[in-house]
């Protein structure tokens, strides 16, 4: 992966560039390197906001706990709460106390828990970070929607459409937000494809390709994970899908995301059943579009791409569809034309996530990506394991919430 470019900004702009809109990714250097002790940084510190839990009390951040103590939550989440403004992280959920309490000591939490009702009786808390094996998220989510506390569900939200479809109604029921990790909706490049579709930049669109792969060099086979992580090779924990519950699920939601529309129909093939390693499908949106999304492990030197063909030009995203913000930007057409470059940043799209969600409890407003959000993809992975199985399309009857 690139971790830099020799590419300029605006390099050949024919027209004013379209600069991807701010509203869901915040520049959060800019926002951190405030001096704190410039008026900016007194009143960012000193913000003192009602937050919307049931118990109405005042706080200076925004308590979070993860429920979750494995690999994403140790490199990802508990570092990105770490550089979030008005984020704190109060309590880690482990089965085991000791690796509760070992994480909690890592990360600065202030207590580790082994049990999820001590850890919802904690008042700190106002929201949770559902980062707990796929199959376990609609347990974990409905147990603390009924307790009050606001919800960010890792992907995929759930292993059926039953189970996402119990957590959008649970949160609502008790009045908390859920929102979702879909984390590729805050890279400034899709936001910019986002902006070029919906201002009509491009054209009709006609095509869409996004592509998720990873792989290392002299790795001819998957070695399967094992110990704590051996669920990643359990069907019924994963959800009857692998690489398409990891990797495909981000790149439906940003298909989703950037056209404004809904997948209606997949067909789907896989190398191997019922846990792929390859997984290539075609997605039908609402106005009769075709995206063409593929993912995959051991695929060295993947190029992670994400390209929007329309009638009057193209956007493409090289290596933008990875956790980290990186990766250049290409829009050719009639009147934009230019290219944009983002040096490697592990944790700003996270960051942009917890940011855009603490927003959305404060304005009492939706987050970027809501419960809605994760149950329509949580139907296409569903239409895609099908269609996978059975060789045929699959058309999706979307799921009404009450
Ligand atoms: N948004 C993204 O880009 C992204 C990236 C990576 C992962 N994720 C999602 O985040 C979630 C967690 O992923 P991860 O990589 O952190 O997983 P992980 O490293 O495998 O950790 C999961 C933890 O769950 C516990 N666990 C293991 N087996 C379990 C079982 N059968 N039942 C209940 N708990 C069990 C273990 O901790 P204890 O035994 O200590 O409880 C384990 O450490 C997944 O849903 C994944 O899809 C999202």
């Amino acid at each position: 992966m690139r971790a830099d470019s020799s590419l300029t900004n605006w390099t050949f702009s024919k027209t004013e560039p379209i600069r991807s809109s701010p509203r869901w990714a915040p520049d959060i250097h800019r926002v951190c390197c405030c001096n704190p002790f410039c008026v900016g940084g007194i009143i960012m510190a000193f913000q003192v906001y009602r937050n919307k839990n049931s118990r109405g009390r005042l706080t200076l951040a925004l308590g979070w706990a993860i429920i979750g103590a494995g690999m994403h939550p140790h490199l990802k989440l508990a570092p990105a709460i770490g550089l979030t403004p008005g984020a704190e992280l109060i309590a880690v959920l482990s089965r085991d106390q000791g690796r509760a309490d070992a994480f909690a000591e890592t990360h600065g939490a202030k207590a580790g828990y082994s049990k999820m009702d001590d850890l919802l009786a904690d008042s700190r808390i106002d929201a949770v970070f559902v980062a707990s094996p796929n199959s376990a998220h609609v347990g974990h989510t409905v147990q603390a929607a009924k307790a009050g506390k606001h919800v960010l569900s890792e992907k995929p939200m759930a292993t059926s459409v039953d189970d996402a479809l119990a957590m959008v109604q649970t949160c609502k029921a008790n009045g908390v937000k859920l929102g979702l990790g879909f984390e590729l909706r805050f890279h400034p490049a899709h936001l910019l494809a986002k902006d070029l579709v919906s201002l009509g930049k491009l054209g009709r669109i006609r095509l869409l390709q996004g592509h998720w792969g990873r792989g290392e060099r002299g790795e001819p086979e998957h070695l399967p994970r094992s110990g704590l992580r051996g669920w990643w090779e359990d069907p019924e924990a994963m959800g009857g899908g692998s690489v398409i519950m990891g990797l495909g699920v981000h790149v439906f939601d940003l298909v989703r995301f950037v056209m404004g529309q809904e997948i209606t129909e997949v067909t789907a093939m896989t190398d191997t059943q019922p846990l792929e390693h390859i997984a290539s499908m075609s997605l039908r949106l609402d106005d009769g579009t075709i995206a063409n999304v593929s993912c995959g492990r051991m695929l060295p030197d993947t190029l992670n791409n994400f390209t929007v063909y329309g009638t009057d030009g193209r956007f493409t995203g090289t290596a933008t569809v990875w956790e980290a913000r990186m990766g250049d930007v290409e829009v050719v057409s009639e009147t934009v034309n230019q290219t944009e470059s983002w040096d490697y940043d592990y944790l700003a799209n996270f960051v942009a996530e917890l940011t855009d969600f603490q927003a959305a409890l404060k304005e009492d407003r939706e987050p970027a990506a809501t419960g809605i959000d994760g149950l329509r993809s949580t139907e296409v992975n569903s239409a895609v394991i099908q269609s996978a199985k059975t060789g045929r399309a699959v058309k999706i009857e979307h799921r009404a919430v009450k």
